[in-house]
This record gives structure tokens, sequence and C-alpha cells, in this order.
């Protein structure tokens, strides 16, 4: 019989791409979003589109009905007050409607630190989330702790452009395991179509080795042609002020002031220890030239 999974946040960067990948492997995938648009694609290519909003319990029962797997992860809008209420909301709908729904398995997106209960700023949610799921009698749970997203560099191109700078919280030469959301994708895939697992799992996506801002700077600065560029580490408040005045939540931006200590504390790091299973292939030297192309597009 054909696998029926459900893909939340279909339209972000890790659910799209494992939707195409599930439907190409012959699933039956529920493609869950709040736009039409962004998921007609998946549509015409035989994705059951079920739009909603994921804070609704109600919603996500419906769409998780006869659904045996999810993929599961808790979306934001960094411009939007009250991160850690609106995460909560999202959590709790999420674990009630795969208990009603009695969905079989979950494949949730987490972050390295979530076995840590507090002192982690953004990371919290996905704590209390992972707890939520393992709660749930006989659900088997795989949690994918990832690195930072590479593609959280995105977001310095507007001070590159305006101040000739890499401007960032991380200390210059700590290395810190980064990792592309399409590796993260093929990870989760992995998982949603691996029969052998069961139980409450942890398996963490690392990027292919820990790397330093000074040294994401020097290969951005290869790249971009401005053998000049420099990485300028902020102190916490003025990394917050900044956040802040680029348009994101205060209380997001305060969070991300906790989160980058915790971070240069070497708080938000491996607890397993690298090895083949949790590196993944796409490399910064790659990744770099993506960053250029959007830098040279404008
Ligand atoms: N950034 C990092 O370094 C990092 C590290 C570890 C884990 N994570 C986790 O990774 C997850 C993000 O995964 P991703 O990159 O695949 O997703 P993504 O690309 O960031 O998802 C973007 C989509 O989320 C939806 N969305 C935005 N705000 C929402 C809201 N308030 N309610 C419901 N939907 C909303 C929007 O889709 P629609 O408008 O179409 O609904 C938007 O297109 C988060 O849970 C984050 O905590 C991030």
């Amino acid at each position: 019989m054909q696998t029926s999974i459900a893909v939340m946040n279909a339209s972000g960067r890790t659910g799209q791409r494992i939707a195409q990948a599930l439907l190409n492997a012959g699933c039956r995938v529920v493609a869950l979003g709040r736009s039409a648009d962004k998921l007609a694609a998946l549509q015409e290519q035989g994705a059951d589109v079920c739009l909603g909003d994921p804070a609704d319990t109600a919603y996500l029962s419906a769409a998780f009905e006869g659904v045996h797997t999810v993929y599961g992860l808790l979306p934001y809008d960094l411009t939007e007050p009250g991160y850690l209420d609106s995460q909560r909301r999202l959590g709790e709908a999420m674990a009630s409607a795969v208990r009603q729904a009695g969905v079989k398995r979950v494949v949730f997106l987490s972050s390295l630190a979530a076995e840590q209960p507090g002192g982690t700023g953004m990371i919290r949610p996905m704590h209390d989330q992972e707890e939520r799921l393992r709660a749930i009698p006989g659900l088997d749970v795989m949690c994918l702790r990832a690195g930072a997203f590479m593609e959280n560099l995105y977001g310095a191109l507007p001070v590159i452009r305006e101040a000739g700078i890499v401007a960032d919280g991380f200390l210059p030469d700590l290395p810190v395991p980064m990792v592309a959301t399409r590796d993260i994708a093929d990870a989760a895939v992995q998982a949603l179509l691996d029969p052998a697992w069961h139980g409450q799992q942890v398996r963490e996506v690392l990027g292919p080795r820990d790397i330093s801002m000074n040294e994401v700077t020097r290969l951005l600065a290869q790249s971009l042609g401005l053998p000049q560029l420099a990485y300028v580490q902020l102190p916490r408040g003025e990394l917050e002020r900044a956040l802040t005045e680029a348009g994101l939540a205060p209380d997001v931006s305060a969070l991300t002031g906790e989160l980058m200590e915790a971070i240069n504390d070497g708080r938000v790091r491996t607890t397993f220890g690298r090895s083949a299973a949790n590196t993944t292939p796409t490399g910064m030297q790659s990744f770099v030239h993506e960053l250029a192309e959007a830098y040279r597009a404008g």
C-alpha cells in the first residue's frame, strides 16, 4: 500500500524539497501550508494540498486523518512579536492533532541544543516540542537536530552592501556547525522513508565541518571579489539593536542575543560527536557561490 505522509510547511525550504522527493518516491503526499499559490506546483505533481493555519488543531487533525507519518516543524515570521507564545500554540496544535488523528510516526525538525530546557533563546520552543511529541503514547518520533542554517547568511548581504562588512554575534574564530537546508531535507526524506527505526530517536544534521565566521568571510570575500571584506563581531546589545532596526520583532532580537551567547559559550554543539551519520555534503565553499550570485543579482 502507498505510504501516506503529511508535510507541514510544504512551501518552506525543507518542506518543499521533502514533498517533492516523497512524490518522486511514489508516496501519497499531503502538503500543508497557508498559500494555494505557493503549493500549486506540488498539487500539479499529485500532492493533496491542505490549506490552513498550523496553530489550528481542528485543521491539522483533519489534514492528518489517514496519514501514517508527519514531517513537522514550527514555522515563524521573525517580524511578528510574541515568538514564544506563537511557537507554543503551534507546538500544542501539532501534538494534539498527531494524537487525535492517530499518526504513527513523526520526523520533527529541531535544533542542536534542544536537549537543554532553557538559556538557548530561539531554540527553547524546539526543546518543548520534542518533549510534547515524546509524551504521546506509542508514537515513533525522530527529532532531527540541525546546526545553524547556511541560508541565515543571506541576512549578511544587505550589510555587506551598505557597510562593507560581515557583522554578526558569533566569536570570530569559533567553529560552528552550519548546514544547508537541502541537506536537512534529504536527511528528513531518508528518515521518513526508512521503516527500520522505532521509538524515540535523535539524529543530528551538522554540515560537512564546523566553520568560523572569519573563515566564512574569507570565502565570501574571494567569491565576491571583495578582498577587504572583514568580519566584525557585534556585542550582544548592539546585535539586538541592529536586528530590531533590520525589522525583527524586539522579543525575537532578544532571544537571538540569548542564543548567540549560548553558541559563544559552547552550549550549542553536537551531543554525539561528529560521524559519517551526522555529516552532510554541501560545503560552505560551494554555498558562498550561491550567496555571491544573490549579492550580484541585487
Ligand atoms: N535558521 C536556523 O539556523 C535553524 C536552525 C535549526 C532549526 N531551525 C528551524 O527550522 C524551521 C524552519 O524550516 P524551513 O527553513 O524549512 O522553513 P522556512 O523556509 O523558514 O518556512 C517559510 C514558510 O513558513 C510559513 N510561515 C511563516 N510564518 C508563519 C506563521 N506565523 N505561521 C505559519 N506559517 C508561517 C510561510 O509559509 P506559507 O505562507 O506558505 O504558509 C513561509 O513561506 C524552524 O522551525 C526553525 O526553528 C532553524
